[in-house]
C-alpha cells in the first residue's frame, strides 16, 4: 500500500490544471480553464477546470471530479496508479507500507517482471530500427507505417538465439526472473531466447505496462508455430488481456463502441487505416475477464471475424457471455477468405466502416441466418429457436428481452406468448445454474443517469441538493434570524417568545434537521451532508479540495457538479420549478430558512402519502389522527412561507 504521507503529499503538490494540461489543451477563461472534452468528439469546448476549487467538469459527458478522478476516467488508472502517476510527475518519492514479508517477495517479483519486460521492449525496438533489419521490411511490406510500428512498440528478437539473454545478463537481470518472464527458456543447462527470429508484438495493460509479448515468424513454415506468446506469469494472464487496449482505449470511449477482432495484424491494420476502436482476443475465445475489461470503456461490442466455422462457433459462445454481462453485442462476419486485416487494407476506412455497419447483425438475426437451412427442418428448427431463446434469457434488461422476443416472433412467425413461455423456462434454468455462482452483475446506470432520472420534477431531490449547495458554499457564514423559543417560566408554564438569533449557516441547518429528525431521502446527499457537518464541526477552516478528496468517487462527482455550477444557473432552474427561494446574496438567512421550510414541507407531504399508502387497511381513526397532525404541521410551515396550502 502507498503510505498516507505519500498520498497527502500528492494532494498537496498536484495542481489539477497542470495534470490535465498533459492530456487536454486548456485555455484560460475567466477564473477557469476551458478545453475540448477528451471524452466525446465535441466541437465547442465544454470541458472546464477550476484551479480555485481544484476540480474539473466535462459538460458534454457529465463526468467530473478531482485530479484523481480525471486520471481514473481518462487514463483508466485505478486509485494507486493515479497516485503513482502524480507522484512521478512531481518527483514525489513513493513510500509503500506493507506488513507481510511474503507480500514483499511477491511485489518484488511483479516489479522485476515489469522492469524486465520494459527492458525487453526497448531492446527489441532497437533491433527493429536497426538499419539492416529484415523485420522492419517485413512489417512495411504488410502495409504498416513507421508511425503505427512506433505507437505499438513493435520490435524484433535477433536470430542467433542468445543475444537477448546476453544483453539481459549484461544489464544485471537475474536468471530466475528471466525464466519467469518467459523471455528466456532454460533447458538442461542450455539457454535460448524464446522469441528468437520473430517480429515482436508487446502486449500491454490498460495503463500501458508491458505484460508480455507475441512473436511472429517472418517466413511461412510448417515446422514451427506462426505465432508464439509469453507463458503465463505473475504479470501476464492471457485470459485477462486484450491486445491493443492501451492504444485503442481513448477511441473506444469516444466512439462508445469496441470492435473485437482475432489477431494482432487486424488491430494494427485497422489503426493504420484510421479505425482505432479495436481490440484483439489473440486467437483465444473471449473470457469473462476480457469482457469486464471492455466494459470499463464501453458497453457496445461488435465481433468481427473471418467467416469460417471456427470463427462462428467462437463468436456464438462469446455472444451469450457478453449478453450475460449486460453489454450489447453485434456480430459481423467478413467474406470468405478475408479477415479484417486484408479487408481494411483493400477497402480502406470508409468502405470498411460501411461494410461493418451494413453487415452487423444482432444475435437473433445472426443465429437465424446462420442456421438458415436448419429452419426448414421442423426438428432442427426447434433447436435453433431454443438456442435463440437461450441467448435472450441471458439478457438482464427486461425491456430489451421483450423487444427481442417480439422480433423473434415476427421473423419466425411464432406466437409471442409461446416464446415468453420458453423464455421463462430458460430463465428458471439459468437461475438454477447460477444459484451457486456469484450473482450476475446487472448493467447499472451511471451516477449521472440515475441522478437525471430522479431529478425530473422531484422537489425533494432539488431541495436536498440545495441544502448541500448552501452548506458547501456558505456553511461557515453567519446568519441572523428570528425564531420562537419555548421556555418554562418560574411557575412552570410554557411561554413562547421571539428572539433574534445569530448562528453559522451549518449550525442552523444541522439543528433544524436534527429537531425534525429529518434524514435526507437520497442516500448520496445524506452521506455528503454527514461528512460536511462532521468537517464543519471539527475543523477551523474548510477547504474544497480536501473535502472532495475525502469522498468516494461517486459522491465526489455529485459534489463537483454542485460546486461547478454557478449560482445564477441553479437559481434560475429553481424559479422555473416554482420552488420558493430568494436570490443568494440578497439575504442568505432568508434563503437558508426558506429552503429548510420547503424541504420540511415536501418531506411531510411525502410522509402523509406514505402513511396513507401503507395503512390502507389499518385503523382509520389512528391514521386520520396522524395525517391530521402532519397536515397541521404543514399548515404552520406553509403560513411561515406565506403560501396557501
Ligand atoms: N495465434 C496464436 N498462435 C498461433 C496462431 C494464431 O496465438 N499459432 C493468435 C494470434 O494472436 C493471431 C490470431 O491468433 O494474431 C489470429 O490467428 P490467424 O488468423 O492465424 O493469424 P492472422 O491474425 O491472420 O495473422 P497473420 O495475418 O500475420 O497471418
Ligand atoms: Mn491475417
Amino acid at each position: 500500500m502507498i503510505s498516507k504521507e505519500t498520498i497527502d503529499k500528492v494532494f498537496e503538490f498536484a495542481r489539477v490544471e497542470e495534470v490535465i494540461a498533459d492530456f487536454v489543451v486548456l485555455k484560460k477563461s475567466g477564473a477557469n480553464y476551458k478545453g475540448l472534452s477528451p471524452f466525446t468528439n465535441e466541437k465547442t469546448p465544454s470541458f472546464v477546470v477550476s484551479p480555485a476549487k481544484q476540480i474539473w467538469k466535462d459538460f458534454s459527458s457529465g463526468k467530473g471530479g478531482n485530479v484523481i478522478a480525471f486520471l481514473m476516467e481518462h487514463e483508466h488508472f485505478n486509485y494507486p496508479e493515479s497516485i503513482k502517476y502524480i507522484a512521478n510527475k512531481y518527483n514525489i518519492e513513493i513510500e509503500e507500507t506493507t506488513n507481510f514479508s511474503q507480500n514483499i517477495d511477491k511485489k518484488n517479483e511483479i516489479e522485476s517482471l515489469y522492469i524486465i519486460n520494459k527492458f525487453a521492449l526497448s531492446s527489441f525496438k532497437e533491433n527493429l530500427n536497426n538499419e539492416a533489419s529484415s523485420a522492419l521490411e517485413y512489417l512495411t511490406k504488410r502495409g504498416l507505417s513507421n508511425e503505427v510500428i512506433n505507437e505499438f512498440d513493435l520490435g524484433f528478437c535477433l536470430s542467433n538465439g542468445t543475444s537477448f539473454y546476453k544483453e539481459s545478463k549484461a544489464n544485471g537481470f537475474k536468471d530466475s526472473y528471466l525464466e519467469k518472464s518467459g523471455l528466456i527458456i532454460f533447458n538442461e543447462g542450455k539457454v535460448i531466447d524464446r522469441f528468437r527470429e520473430r517480429v515482436i508484438f508487446p502486449i500491454k495493460s490498460l495503463s500501458g505496462r508491458v505484460l508480455g509479448f507475441g512473436g511472429r515468424i517472418m517466413k511461412s513454415s510448417q515446422k514451427i508455430a506462426k505465432y508464439i506468446n509469453s507463458p503465463e506469469s505473475e504479470v501476464y494472464n492471457k485470459s485477462k488481456v486484450l491486445y491493443g487496449i492501451y492504444e485503442s482505449r481513448q477511441s473506444i470511449v469516444k466512439d462508445d463502441l469496441c470492435l473485437l477482432v482475432e489477431g494482432y495484424m487486424d488491430v494494427l491494420q485497422f489503426h493504420q487505416n484510421g479505425i482505432k476502436n479495436v481490440l484483439a482476443s489473440s486467437g483465444t475465445s473471449l473470457t469473462e475477464d476480457q469482457i469486464t475489461l471492455v466494459s470499463r470503456l464501453t458497453s457496445n461490442i461488435v465481433l468481427l471475424f473471418d467467416g469460417d466455422k471456427a470463427g462462428v462457433d467462437a463468436s456464438l459462445r462469446s455472444t451469450d457471455m457478453i449478453l450475460e454481462k449486460g453489454l450489447n453485442v453485434k456480430i459481423c462476419s467478413f467474406p470468405e477468405g478475408e479477415d479484417p486485416d486484408s479487408f481494411v487494407k483493400n477497402n480502406k476506412k470508409e468502405k470498411t466502416l460501411d461494410f461493418i455497419s451494413q453487415n452487423s447483425k444482432d444475435f437473433i438475426e445472426f443465429k437465424l441466418s446462420f442456421y438458415d437451412e436448419e429452419l426448414n427442418d421442423e426438428d432442427k428448427k426447434v433447436e435453433v429457436i431454443r438456442s435463440v431463446i437461450k441467448s435472450i434469457s441471458k439478457i438482464q434488461d427486461r425491456l430489451k428481452q421483450e423487444i427481442y422476443i417480439k422480433k423473434c416472433s415476427q421473423i419466425l412467425d411464432i406466437d409471442e406468448a409461446t416464446l415468453f413461455n420458453s423464455l421463462n423456462i430458460e430463465e428458471k434454468n439459468n437461475y438454477r445454474l447460477n444459484k451457486n455462482r456469484k450473482k450476475i452483475q446487472k448493467s447499472s446506470l451511471s451516477v449521472i443517469q440515475k441522478e437525471k432520472k430522479i431529478k425530473k420534477h422531484n422537489h425533494i431531490f432539488e431541495l436536498e441538493k440545495q441544502i448541500i449547495t448552501i452548506l458547501l458554499k456558505y456553511g461557515e457564514k453567519e446568519i441572523a434570524y428570528e425564531d420562537t423559543i419555548a421556555s418554562e417560566d418560574d411557575n412552570g408554564e410554557i411561554k413562547e417568545e421571539s428572539k433574534n438569533i445569530k448562528s453559522k449557516v451549518f449550525e442552523k441547518i444541522f439543528l433544524d434537521l436534527q429537531q425534525d429528525e429529518i434524514e435526507f431521502a437520497h442516500p448520496p446527499f445524506q452521506k455528503i451532508y454527514k461528512k460536511l457537518i462532521e468537517i464543519y464541526n471539527s475543523q477551523n477552516e474548510f477547504s474544497y479540495d480536501k473535502f472532495i478528496n475525502e469522498l468516494d468517487s461517486d459522491l465526489s462527482k455529485i459534489a463537483t457538479d454542485i460546486l461547478i455550477f454557478d449560482d445564477k444557473h441553479s437559481l434560475h432552474d429553481w424559479e422555473k420549478r416554482n420552488i420558493y427561494v430568494k436570490k443568494i446574496g440578497s439575504d442568505l438567512s432568508q434563503l437558508v430558512i426558506e429552503t429548510l421550510f420547503n424541504l420540511r414541507r415536501y418531506l411531510i407531504d411525502a410522509r402523509i402519502k406514505k402513511l396513507q399508502e401503507i395503512n390502507k387497511d389499518k385503523n382509520k381513526d389512528e391514521l386520520l389522527q396522524e395525517v391530521m397532525s402532519y397536515s397541521r404541521l404543514k399548515k404552520v410551515i406553509s403560513s411561515k412561507l406565506n403560501r396557501v396550502v
